[in-house]
């Protein structure tokens, strides 16, 4: 995955002072990564019983797009707090830089139904943690998490798989 490493560039000191943001633009503007990124995702999950995929603002909007796309499956936007026009389930979750609350649709997925969750990144796992939560609260039935990129110093994958989600990442910065 050496190519998808090289499409993703560094910005030093984004947002803050002290963190290395990786940015998935550069690959999302790559024909031949971006279509590499969402077979490597796709992949693992070829003959699994997937009913959603479920994306988290804002990049696994269009990561989890393609995916869901892919898998010819819906897809369920996780948002960010007051961009959800119908009744919501909120999580509220602490970032490598921040705090922050995301959002979905009370009846974004019916009780049983199995959710993919797709994400461009994991650090701290708080914001896949919070979508795992919000997607059990309205019945779902988590079978797996993929992001293109791991921080695996910052122990995202290890969180999210003890909550009992297997996690894929293309990609890791140590
Ligand atoms: C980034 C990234 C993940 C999250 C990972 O999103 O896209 O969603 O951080 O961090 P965590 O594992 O420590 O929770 P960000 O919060 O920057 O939001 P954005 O995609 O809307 O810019
Ligand atoms: N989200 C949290 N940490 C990040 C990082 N280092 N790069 C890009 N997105 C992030």
């Amino acid at each position: 995955m050496q190519s998808l490493k090289d499409a993703i560039r560094t910005i030093a000191d984004y947002p803050k002072p002290g963190i290395q943001f990786r940015d998935v633009t550069t690959l999302l503007g790559d024909a031949r990564a971006f279509r590499q990124a969402v077979d490597a995702m796709v992949q693992p999950h070829a003959g699994a019983k997937i009913d959603k995929v479920a994306g988290i603002e804002a990049r696994g909007f269009i990561l989890g797009g393609a995916v869901a796309h892919q898998l010819s499956v819906g897809f369920v936007p996780v948002r960010k707090k007051g961009k959800l026009p119908h009744t919501t389930l909120s999580q509220s979750y602490e970032l490598e830089y921040g705090v922050d609350e995301v959002e979905i649709h009370t009846d974004a997925v019916a009780p049983g139904e199995t959710v993919l969750l797709v994400d461009d990144l994991i650090a701290t796992g708080g914001t896949a943690e919070a979508a795992i939560r919000l997607l059990r609260q309205a019945g779902a039935n988590v079978i797996g998490a993929s992001f293109v990129v791991d921080l695996p110093d910052l122990g995202g994958a290890r969180r999210v798989e003890a909550l009992g989600v297997p996690c894929v990442s293309l990609v890791a910065y140590e």
